[in-house]
């Protein structure tokens, strides 16, 4: 894994973006795999910067995000489509017939699922994923667990989660969604390219696990350490004990 140091959260997100925006110059046509959570915010600020300068073209960009709660209404402000529309395709000229999240509003798990596998395939899978890192080391919403789940799923989170997300939901852990439906670990590990951006101390542990710890579905985003092209943006603090 490739470790590049920022100096601080701007400088991750300028770092971030700066390779987000160099995947889609060199092919117009990508398919961006993409990351909510707080961490990305900054290097979606710095696309629609770029992109209101002249700077990025997204009109032939395709995006499948990671993950969707389960059971939120699109238009509920914290469900994942709702994040997405409000930190960047509501601000770029992306074509909302290439914006792909999972369904969350489709309560049959199974068919959900299997829906967004078959969208993943039929873009061609992913060019560039941008990945953010839970506090236990999860991605999208691959919780730890006894095995790697390898396609798109539906997970109960874990109370980690719930307690890290419940910031979202007006610090009200009852109104955090106890279930999701995420990308699996085999579909991101197939991106040609994996992107993954950790700030703060908060994120320390679960960096060190990623980079240097086995690899373990009890942590998963262990696993990137097997990507041939795998790179972390991170801050001091967050690389503070590798
Ligand atoms: C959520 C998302 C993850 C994200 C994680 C960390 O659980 N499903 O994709 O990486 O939050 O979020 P943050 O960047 O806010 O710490």
């Amino acid at each position: 894994m490739k470790i590049i140091r920022a100096n601080d959260y701007a400088d991750i997100s300028r770092k971030a973006a700066n390779i987000l925006s160099a995947q889609i110059i060199l092919k117009p046509d990508c398919v961006l795999g993409l990351a909510t959570g707080g961490t990305p915010v900054g290097a979606y600020q710095q696309l629609v910067e770029w992109y209101n300068k002249g700077d990025l073209d997204f009109s032939g960009v395709t995006t499948v995000n990671l993950d969707e709660y389960r059971g939120l209404p699109k238009d509920h402000p914290e469900s994942y489509w709702s994040f997405m529309h409000r930190h960047l395709f509501d601000h770029v000229n992306i074509n909302p017939a290439r914006i792909n999240l999972p369904d969350g509003t489709n309560p049959d798990a199974d068919a959900a699922c299997a829906q967004y596998n078959q969208i993943i395939h039929s873009v061609g899978g992913i060019d560039l994923q941008l990945l953010g890192l839970g506090p236990n080391g999860h991605i999208g919403f691959n919780e730890p667990g006894k095995a790697f789940e390898l396609e798109t799923h539906c997970v109960d989170l874990t109370e980690a989660t719930i307690e890290a997300n419940k910031r979202f939901f007006d610090g009200n852990e009852d109104l955090v969604p106890r279930q999701a439906y995420t990308m699996g670990i085999k579909t991101i590990m197939q991106a040609r390219k994996v992107l993954v951006v950790a700030n703060g101390l908060a994120k320390a542990k679960a960096v060190k696990a990623v980079v240097s710890g086995p690899v373990t579905p009890e942590c998963p985003g262990s696993i990137l350490q097997l990507h041939p092209d795998c790179t972390l943006v991170a801050d001091e603090e967050a690389l503070s004990l590798l």
